[in-house]
């Protein structure tokens, strides 16, 4: 049946396409695209593909055909589709409360799962805020910071990617395309390099972390004093930028600068988090410790939420009713973020992590070393990224990166880009990835590489 209140005639719309089931063999598969002539053109989309239903580390498209599936949702699903623990903790949640509880009082899941992954982070860090997305999170850090302090000022890093709201935005510069048209942006913004090891210090990670801190200092020597500057925000690894780990001691320098002057450190954590770099936090490959940790994408396997994590003291400096969400720590979003933490502990899926990710970039490794179209690959642990380039000029080669990611598709691989120039495929696959299927993963690659 079609939805009264959409016509039957509208463009595309066709009542077997509405009531299509997956796996239902008599009704033919409908080509989604097809039928969403009514969603926006602006959001970008990776591929031009009809999704049916995901299992596992698979996703299905609309004909049946199965996709290894080695983006999660850009490194959401971390746990793969319908995890079975995580689905039966949403059934039950749904059963009991669906509807939001923050600003009425206290709701079972909300408050554990605070508890929980609290209980992840080094003591100090205490008190959660839940809310709906990883933009949604960062704006929040950066008002806290603002507010705490006093001062106006806010540090972030070139190439780094925060998130589409005002404030994630304005301090986000992975591309153009996301600012332009939006001045003016909100001010107070000041940027300096990350200490992006590729291409101009050839890997050398160390060199990378000096130049970038020596530009640092030159920022707040001569654009903004550190006494007026309220955060630093770092991701521990560059996501969106291009898959580059900052050294660990440029993260202890920067620990220093804001511990000297008084300044919040804000570790955007919405990719790196949740066991992707092998550790359960990117911080954590340098030993320091955040005034601010900002959790979205895997926290809930798919459901919409996100927290900034802090001290109880900065919360309380913060003060009540500063900042609020109305669907901010919905309790089954909560259910399932409980699940996911659960798992990820007892199926020791750092551990996992680590290990898949050696053997993924030992995998990757071969294949670059016979290619040099590949300038290099890149990461920690299951969040890595092997750079395509023009053989002969050494230059980002974003349109064959595409091509490849193309190609991997059409042979039962899922994988993204990232990168300025879009030049680096990505992978972040499923945490609970197998041996078996991170060798098929390098395979398909192998022959993606070989054949585009
Ligand atoms: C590091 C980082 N921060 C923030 C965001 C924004 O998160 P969201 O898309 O949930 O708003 C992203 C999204 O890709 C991200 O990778």
């Amino acid at each position: 049946m079609i939805p009264a209140n959409i016509p039957s005639d509208a463009p595309g719309l066709t009542a077997r396409a509405l009531t299509y089931t997956p796996g239902v063999s008599s009704v033919t598969p409908p080509d989604l695209a097809a039928t969403a002539t009514h969603l926006t053109p602006v959001l970008g989309r990776y591929f031009e593909r009809s999704w049916s239903h995901g299992d596992g580390h698979r996703l299905y498209d609309t004909s049946g055909k199965a996709y290894l599936d080695f983006a999660n949702g850009i490194a959401v699903t971390a746990l793969g589709h319908r995890h079975p623990r995580v689905t039966a903790a949403i059934h039950a949640q749904v059963d009991r409360l669906i509807g939001p509880t923050g600003a009425i009082g206290y709701a079972e899941p909300v408050a554990r799962l605070a508890a929980m992954l609290a209980g992840t982070l080094p003591e100090r860090l205490d008190s959660v805020m839940f809310l709906n997305s990883g933009s949604e999170a960062i704006d929040a850090a950066l008002k806290l910071a603002r507010r705490v302090t006093g001062r106006p000022g806010m540090v972030a890093f070139r190439g780094g990617f925060h998130g589409r709201t005002f404030g994630a935005m304005s301090i986000t510069t992975s591309n153009l395309n996301y600012r332009t048209g939006y001045e003016p942006l909100v001010p107070g913004v000041y940027l300096s390099p990350y200490p992006a090891a590729y291409p101009e210090f050839d890997g050398d990670a160390e060199r990378a972390a000096a130049a970038a801190l020596a530009a640092l200092g030159t920022v707040l020597e001569t654009e903004i004093s550190p006494s007026k500057v309220a955060s630093i925000v770092i991701e521990p690894v560059l996501g969106e930028g291009g898959y580059q780990p900052a050294a660990p001691s440029f993260l202890v320098a920067l620990r220093e600068i804001c511990d000297e002057h008084g300044i919040l450190l804000i570790a955007d954590e919405v990719q790196t988090g949740y066991a992707r770099t092998g550790r359960m936090w990117g911080f954590e490959a340098a030993g320091i410790i955040p005034d601010v940790v900002v959790v979205a994408k895997a926290i809930a396997n798919g459901l919409p939420l996100s927290a900034i994590v802090a001290s109880r003291t900065r919360m309380e400096q913060w003060g009540r009713s500063a900042h609020g969400s109305t669907y901010g720590g919905n309790p089954v979003a909560c259910a399932a973020g409980i699940a996911v933490l659960e798992t990820i502990a007892e199926e020791r899926l750092i551990e996992n992590a680590a290990t898949r990710g050696e053997e993924l970039r030992s995998g990757l490794d071969r294949i670059a070393a016979e290619d040099p179209r590949i300038g290099n690959v890149r990461g920690r642990g299951l969040m890595l990224g092997v750079e395509f380039v023009h053989d002969e000029t050494g230059q980002p080669d974003g349109a064959l990166a595409k091509a490849v990611i193309a190609r991997a598709a059409d042979l039962g691989l899922l994988v993204l880009t990232c990168g300025m120039s879009g030049q680096v495929v990505r992978w972040i696959p499923p945490i609970n990835a197998t041996s078996a299927e991170v060798s098929e993963a390098v395979e398909i690659f192998a022959e993606a590489v070989r054949t585009v």
